[in-house]
């Protein structure tokens, strides 16, 4: 493969875009071969930021291009599905923005088409590759936590207010992602209830209940009308509890040594049930690698050693089918919805 350079297109370039295009322009291991938006004021600035990168409006060129290796699709979500698709078709490797897709079938046909093709299929869950959850994950991996009850997870701010998407949509990927891969499991059921006070039919506000086969819960508070900006996740294990804050600068990931233990044997008072325990608090480092740089960088070594993707179609899928059935169960005054019903 060229060298062992992996040859990359984005296609997208509105806010997002440009972002992931800068990274992979400066990866050692790829080369930014293409970008692709519909709009010329968007090539235009492209071609300044990128002097020695072919900008066009034609996708076309980029899926004729034998010696293109992979298309990055940062494009609004729903042309994700349709131009994913052309890119698989066409033999390339995939990397599409989150939601990788609107509706679960759209994301298996996805997920079908890549493996069928022997072709890889990346979703963008950037917080996967935050040092911060990479840390979570390995403290729960390693049984830190013992056995982890729940999670909860705040994204709130006051703005960016959306009209084509509603609070669901446009925050709630990131977390479902997180809580997923923290967990290991797939989602079983459920539920969201939400309020629409800016505009009829777009929820500003949104509180989001997943539970897991083992009996593991995850709760999502969303809004845009909230007086704190706050982007938290919070797990709570049976012997240690952890919080990601995201907004800290040098706090990232704090450990509570707390816990609480039940006897399921003989006892006479609730003291005798129950055991809480109180130790040290503790702030690991995290590396301060830019998450965005470090899931590029995964993308061109899954391709360059042929590995799967940590946040892949399937993982992609489970994100969607949470938001699917999160948005049946909002419709449907916060019925508890099974993953298995969409
Ligand atoms: N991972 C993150 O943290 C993160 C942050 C922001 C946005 N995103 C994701 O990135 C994607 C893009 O979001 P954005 O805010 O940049 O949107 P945007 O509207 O600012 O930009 C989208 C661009 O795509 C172009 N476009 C649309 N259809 C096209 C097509 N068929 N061919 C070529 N170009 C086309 C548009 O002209 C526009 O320039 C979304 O999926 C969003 O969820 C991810």
């Amino acid at each position: 493969m060229n060298d062992e350079k992996v040859r990359v297109g984005v296609v997208g370039l509105g806010y997002w875009g440009p972002n992931l295009a800068r990274n992979f322009d400066r990866l050692a291991n790829a080369e930014l071969a293409y970008c692709c938006d519909l709009d010329e004021a968007n090539l235009v600035k492209a071609r300044e930021l990128f002097p020695n990168v072919l900008a066009t409006d034609d996708l076309g060129r980029l899926l004729g291009d034998d010696a293109l290796d992979a298309v990055v699709v940062a494009t609004p979500v729903p042309a994700h599905y349709a131009l994913g698709k052309r890119v698989l078709e066409a033999g390339k490797h995939a990397f599409i923005e989150k939601p990788i897709a609107l509706k679960a079938d759209e994301a298996e046909d996805l997920l079908v088409t890549a493996e069928a093709k022997g072709l890889k299929l990346m979703v963008g869950h950037l917080l996967e590759y935050h040092p911060a959850v990479a840390k979570m994950k390995e403290l729960i991996d390693a049984g830190e936590l013992g056995r982890v009850f729940y999670a909860y997870a705040n994204r709130l701010n006051l703005g960016k207010v959306r009209k084509d998407e509603n609070a669901l949509w446009s925050l709630g990927p990131h977390d479902i992602s997180v809580i997923n891969y923290l967990t290991g499991e797939e989602p079983e059921e459920v539920s969201a209830r939400g309020e629409c006070y800016l505009q009829d039919d777009v929820e500003d506000v949104v509180f989001g209940y997943i539970r897991y086969r083992s009996g593991m819960v995850g709760h999502l508070h969303l809004s845009w009308l909230d007086p704190h900006k706050s982007r938290k996740i919070t797990v709570v294990g049976e012997k240690k509890m952890v919080v990601f804050d995201d907004m800290e600068a040098d706090r990232k990931v704090t450990v509570y040594d707390k816990g609480a233990t039940t006897t399921r044997t003989k006892f006479e008072t609730y003291g005798e049930f129950v055991t809480l325990h109180f130790g040290d608090i503790h702030i690991p480092r995290i590396g301060n690698d830019e998450p965005l740089r470090i899931e590029c960088q995964h993308f061109v070594d899954c391709i360059l050693n042929d590995e799967q993707p940590r946040s892949d179609g399937r993982d992609a899928l489970n994100v969607v089918r949470v938001l699917e059935a999160m948005e049946r169960s909002l419709r449907e005054g916060g019925r508890p919805v099974k993953t298995t019903e969409l």
